[in-house]
């Protein structure tokens, strides 16, 4: 089957599998990773067709599961591929694409490869900018947390146990992440954008200081 084809049908099975996701990590996240993958790639010698299918199936698993069982979205894509009989080197590289993702930054791994640098960062650049900020405080909404409460300071150490209450304003969620994502990116094209990105949210917080004070 030709690329092209097999890129079409990976669209269709992502759509479909993601349908009832909540909008987090909803197929139009995988559409926008998908998306500035492709362009991050345009930079960096890597293989288009590994970047385009490894964007397309990086969160196919059930967000419920992400943290229980990180084995069922590589199993989920394998089983996928399969069906188009793609060769199972490639098959391979995806499966290690998926796993590998989300915990990279832990030296948990010895997998690398470009293709997974490309994706990495573009996955976190959806957590930044104008599309970061809209996806922060709408988990924020979902969770009922205030949009910001001047007494409640942000807090980097948090525990891992802290991180997952998130009972926090939702403001503070960028001090304690989103800020930080643009010393993580591992591509210089990756880089320049979260620059871009990041210096959008520095104006954007001055904005919401402002008018949280009257001022403007
Ligand atoms: P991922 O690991 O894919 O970034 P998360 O569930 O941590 O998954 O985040 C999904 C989106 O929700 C991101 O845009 C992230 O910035 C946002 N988010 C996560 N935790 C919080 C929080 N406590 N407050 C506001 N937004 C959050
Ligand atoms: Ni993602």
């Amino acid at each position: 089957m030709e690329q092209q084809k097999i890129i079409n049908k990976t669209i269709d099975f992502v759509k479909e599998t993601l349908q009832d996701t909540e909008s987090g990590h909803d197929w139009w996240h995988t559409y926008r990773v998908w998306k500035l993958s492709k362009h991050i790639a345009k930079t960096e010698n890597a293989d288009n067709f590994i970047v385009e299918l490894g964007a397309l199936l990086h969160d196919i698993a059930d967000s419920k599961f992400h943290d229980k069982n990180e084995n069922i979205g590589p199993k989920k894509a394998e089983e996928f591929l399969k069906t188009l009989n793609l060769d199972s080197n490639i098959i391979e590289q995806i499966k290690n694409i998926i796993s590998n993702i989300s915990f990279r930054t832990r030296n948990e791994t010895t997998f690398k490869s470009v293709e997974l640098d490309i994706i990495q960062d573009a996955d976190r650049l959806d957590a930044l900018g104008a599309i970061g900020i809209a996806r922060a405080f709408n988990f924020g909404g979902h969770k009922n947390n205030t949009i910001y409460n001047p007494y409640i300071k942000p807090n980097t150490n948090m525990t891992k146990e802290e991180y997952k209450m998130r009972d926090k304003p939702t403001i503070n969620h960028f001090y304690e992440k989103l800020l930080l994502l643009k010393d993580l990116m591992n591509t210089k094209g990756g880089q320049k954008i979260a620059e871009q990105r990041h210096a959008f949210m520095e104006q954007y917080l001055t904005e919401f200081y402002n008018e949280w004070e009257g001022k403007s």
